[in-house]
């Protein structure tokens, strides 16, 4: 009896844990990306058409002000960084770009 209660607290704390976990990592925005077709030229950790979200994180993770230009580039575009070809501009991909969206893309990116 005694074993029983214990393994289903045990199981309660694991799932308010889960919980607690999700709410703290940024979650992708997917409607968002799908919209400006981020994952048509990106992934999250292969170079493809683009460099991979984890390898644009790990550039920039200590350059200070990095997300500013970033969400600038992502709204109106912006020289390349990485090759020849730039990325091109909201208006381009899907439709203009909200400041807001920007920031939330952004975020997520650099998250990875
Ligand atoms: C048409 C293909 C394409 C699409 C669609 C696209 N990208 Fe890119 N992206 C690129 C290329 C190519 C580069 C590398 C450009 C360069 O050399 O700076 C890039 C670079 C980036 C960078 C790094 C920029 C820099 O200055 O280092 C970020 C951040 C980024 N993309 C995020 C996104 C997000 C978020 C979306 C969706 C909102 C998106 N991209 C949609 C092709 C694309």
């Amino acid at each position: 009896m005694q074993s029983l209660q214990l393994s289903r607290h045990a199981s309660i704390t694991g799932l308010l844990l889960s919980i607690a976990l999700q709410a703290y990592a940024a979650p992708e925005p997917v409607a968002l990306e799908d919209q400006q077709h981020c994952m048509f030229c990106h992934t999250v950790d292969s170079p493809f058409l683009a460099p991979s979200f984890q390898q644009i994180a790990e550039r920039y993770r200590s350059v200070p002000n990095a997300a500013v230009m970033l969400e600038e580039k992502l709204r109106v575009g912006g020289p390349a960084h990485w090759g020849d070809m730039a990325m091109p501009a909201a208006a381009d991909r899907g439709g203009p770009l909200s400041r807001e969206d920007a920031r939330t893309l952004v975020q997520w990116v650099l998250s990875n």
